[in-house]
């Protein structure tokens, strides 16, 4: 099993499967996506073999990411893959829902369990400002689309910036009232490339969460799969609202992820150093080496990120690693 020198056991693992993205979200990738190093993402094979052996170990959870991993062709071939692989409960995605309308049948028929869609302003001007696409009505279509079908969970990520969601949180609030979905707002994070973005936009989440006690939202009992959101639900309201504080005090205390970037490097931590690679052990159909390498990379697993003495690790940007 996948248990730390803290206490802490893994049963979620975030599978990023491209770094490649075709937004240009500001606090990510401004300029966008910069090829600068040759792909080498890992196959479909290599996937398969990575997920049975954390399965083995004990993971029930995998969240795809990216990038944006819907640009990988054989994204539904993916999402089957994990869904296959016995111990696996339960398949999500992350995505910018570029095409979300397009690509939800192909995700539901291949078992995708929980979608969330990154939505960082209810106002397509704005929404345009950050992402660099004018594709908000196509992505609120595309949940609509999901919520209509029934079977996915859909979140919403909002990122809170000082310029944009910070000061519009009523149009969520007001979205939240007939649509049955999970808004999380997140903290924007620092990473080694928006420093500068970073000291001039980040808030705390902390302000909203006691606006949200203070007008009736009450705290959600989670499951230990769960993510690190705090989640608040409100009778009056079909949506609930998450909060995901990385500044907050103990955050990473309840740690349960471990992150495969898609070039196959273990990553104890999203904001740990260099990723530790898996490569070579991922070529055999054998997962007991996968598993012992794993359990032997374990060890390093720090108590906590270093974010507040601004430490960000080796990750430039939050595609590197999806999140
Ligand atoms: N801080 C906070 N959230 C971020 N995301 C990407 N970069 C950052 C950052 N620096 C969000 C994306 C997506 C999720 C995976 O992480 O918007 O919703
Ligand atoms: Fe935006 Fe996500 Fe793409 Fe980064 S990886 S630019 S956060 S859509």
């Amino acid at each position: 099993m996948l248990t730390d020198n803290f206490g802490r056991r893994f049963y979620y693992l975030r599978l990023s499967i491209t770094d490649v993205c075709n937004f240009k979200c500001n606090y990510c990738l401004p300029d966008g996506y910069q090829c600068d190093q040759p792909r080498d993402f890992m196959s479909l094979d290599e996937i398969k073999r990575l997920t049975s052996a954390f399965a083995g170990l004990g993971t029930e959870k995998i969240r795809i990411t990216g990038g944006e991993p819907a640009l990988r062709k054989d994204l539904p071939e993916i999402i089957a893959t994990c869904k296959q692989t016995p111990g696996i409960k339960k398949v999500a995605i992350t995505s910018n829902g570029f095409k979300l309308p397009e690509h939800l049948p192909q995700w539901l028929n291949a078992g995708i369990d929980a979608i969330n869609i990154s939505i960082d302003s209810l106002d397509p001007r704005q929404f345009l400002a950050i992402t660099g696409h004018n594709k908000l009505d196509t992505i609120l279509k595309g949940i609509d689309m999901a919520l209509a079908d029934g079977r996915p969970t859909v979140k919403v990520n909002t990122v809170l910036m000082r310029e944009y969601s910070g000061s519009d949180i009523q149009s969520y609030l007001d979205w939240l009232k007939d649509t049955p979905v999970t808004l999380r707002f997140i903290e924007l994070m620092q990473t080694g490339d928006n420093q500068k973005f970073f000291d001039a936009q980040h808030v705390q989440g902390s302000r909203i969460k006691q606006n949200l006690i203070l007008d009736g939202w009450l705290p959600v009992i989670q499951d230990k799969a769960a993510g690190p959101a705090q989640e608040f639900y409100h009778p009056d309201y079909q949506g609930r609202i998450g909060l995901i504080m990385p500044y907050s005090k103990d955050f990473c205390d309840n740690c349960n992820r471990l992150r495969v970037s898609s070039s196959a490097k273990l990553h104890l931590c999203l904001f740990g150093e260099n990723g530790l690679s898996l490569r070579e052990q991922l070529q055999c159909d054998d997962i007991e080496p996968i598993q012992a390498k794993i359990l032997s990379l374990l060890g390093d697993k720090k108590a906590a990120h270093f974010l507040h003495d601004k430490l960000t690790g080796g990750t430039k940007h939050l595609a590197m690693l999806g999140g």
